[in-house]
């Protein structure tokens, strides 16, 4: 049984107050709290197997490298790869999206094909495209939203050619939390001889993910954003496809042999995972995967679907003050909702909810181009996770209600146009 109660035991960072109240924290869409679990694996790491992965035949080394290798494994397990070879450590999903626009798309991408990505992309699946296609002379096509927030599909099928090469996409949108009808985009970019490219990073936390089932080409997501540590993060891609591709970054730990005129590349992952990895971080991420296993992903998706359901009602309760983006049909939505206040600049918001100790993302969340298609500059986002429940909610639309009740005082504070991180 999902029991919140239990669940926020695990998470030490709840017996934090801020501003003298608990904390209530709404940001998870940016990074997620850590169990002691994970915490745990990682100082039990440091403490009791620290040493260098696949460089030595000592018995803290081997204990290193088994330990490392069976986080690939559990990774593998948790998004149904069809072998842990195929699941490559990265720093986060930013890097993974950029070893492929980096070695997929160099070798494939010609001056006059197509990039499709969509408006609704994070600048992480957004930026890399562009400059790949700026390096080759390929040509960047956008699919839109509806007015309900979900992607254009129809549109989709026009932009696509026979020149399309990749098509990239967010399988959640971190701003409107629209979960998008994955098969549908890799039927069309199939359909053409294209790969499709998922960024996972606000999906694979939340919802189950078989990479097999999805027909997905290449999967990229953070550890950070799944309970684990930052810094670690997954390049998930189809072993045909990496098997054919030359390192994104090389050196150490990417190469059999070196000789002073050749290389020969290493086997799939290490022959993408230059230098020292986080081991550490590896192997937290392998234990955060283990504690949502453990919960279940399919619960996990339900209890925010639940949190979302009564946070739109909540809201809806003050229509007249609050406008809430994105689709009103719940079932294609995961746990984000993004809103502004009418009549105040979205920080003011996100500064007066941390005085009730309140954590939400404020601005343009990284996805500027999303924010300007929806004729606006910035959003205050409320994004949940497994320990959230419907009494933070309340407290949020408590103090929510009390922020529009002295609306014109706050209205009149200078606001800091502070780049928060977009
Ligand atoms: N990509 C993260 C977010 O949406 C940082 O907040």
């Amino acid at each position: 049984m999902f029991d919140v109660r239990r669940i926020r035991e695990d998470f030490p960072i709840f017996k934090r107050h801020v501003n003298g109240r608990e904390l209530i924290y709404f940001d998870n869409a940016a990074t997620t709290h850590k169990p002691v679990q994970v915490i745990n694996a990682i100082t039990n790491f440091y403490r009791n197997h620290n040493a260098n992965v696949h460089r030595g035949f000592h018995t803290l080394s081997q204990e290193a490298s088994e330990l490392f290798e069976e986080a690939h494994e559990i990774v593998a397990r948790f998004i149904n790869a069809y072998s842990w070879d195929e699941v490559i450590q990265v720093s986060n999903t930013t890097e993974g999206i950029n070893l492929v626009a980096y070695t997929w798309g160099l070798r494939n991408v010609k001056e006059g094909d197509e990039i499709i990505l969509t408006v609704m992309d994070h600048h992480s699946n957004m930026l890399p495209w562009r400059r790949l296609a700026e390096l080759v002379g390929a040509r960047i096509k956008y699919v839109d939203i509806t007015d309900d927030g979900l992607l254009n599909y129809s549109q989709l099928n026009e932009l696509i050619t026979e020149r399309t090469k990749i098509i990239a996409f967010p399988m959640m949108s971190n701003v409107l939390g629209t979960m998008n009808d994955i098969k549908k985009i890799v039927k069309s970019a199939h359909s053409v001889g294209a790969i499709a490219v998922a960024d996972g990073a606000q999906w694979v936390p939340h919802a189950p993910t078989n990479v097999r089932e999805l027909g997905i080409d290449f999967l990229a997501f953070s550890g950070h954003k799944m309970l684990g540590p930052t810094g670690v993060g997954i390049l998930w891609g189809r072993k045909d496809l990496l098997e054919d591709l030359e390192p994104f970054k090389c050196g150490g730990e990417t190469i059999k042999d070196v000789t002073l005129e050749g290389v020969v590349w290493h086997d799939l992952p290490w022959r993408f995972e230059a230098g020292t990895p986080n081991i550490a971080g590896m192997i937290g991420l392998g234990e955060a995967v283990k504690y949502l296993e453990s919960i279940g992903i399919e619960s996990i998706l339900s209890h925010e679907r639940s949190l979302v359901s009564y946070t739109m009602k909540k809201l809806g309760e003050l229509e007249d003050d609050v406008e809430v983006y994105g689709s009103k049909d719940l079932s294609v939505r995961g746990g984000i909702v993004s809103f502004n206040v009418k009549g105040l600049h979205h920080h003011t918001v996100g500064k007066a909810l941390d005085v009730f100790g309140i954590a939400v993302r404020t601005g343009g969340h990284c996805a500027h181009p999303l924010h300007y298609r929806l004729g606006i500059n910035g959003t205050v986002r409320a994004s949940y996770y497994l320990y959230n429940t419907l009494e933070e909610i309340d407290e949020f639309v408590r103090a929510l209600r009390t922020i529009i009740s002295l609306r014109d005082k706050l209205a009149k504070e200078p606001v800091e146009e502070v780049c928060t991180g977009g």
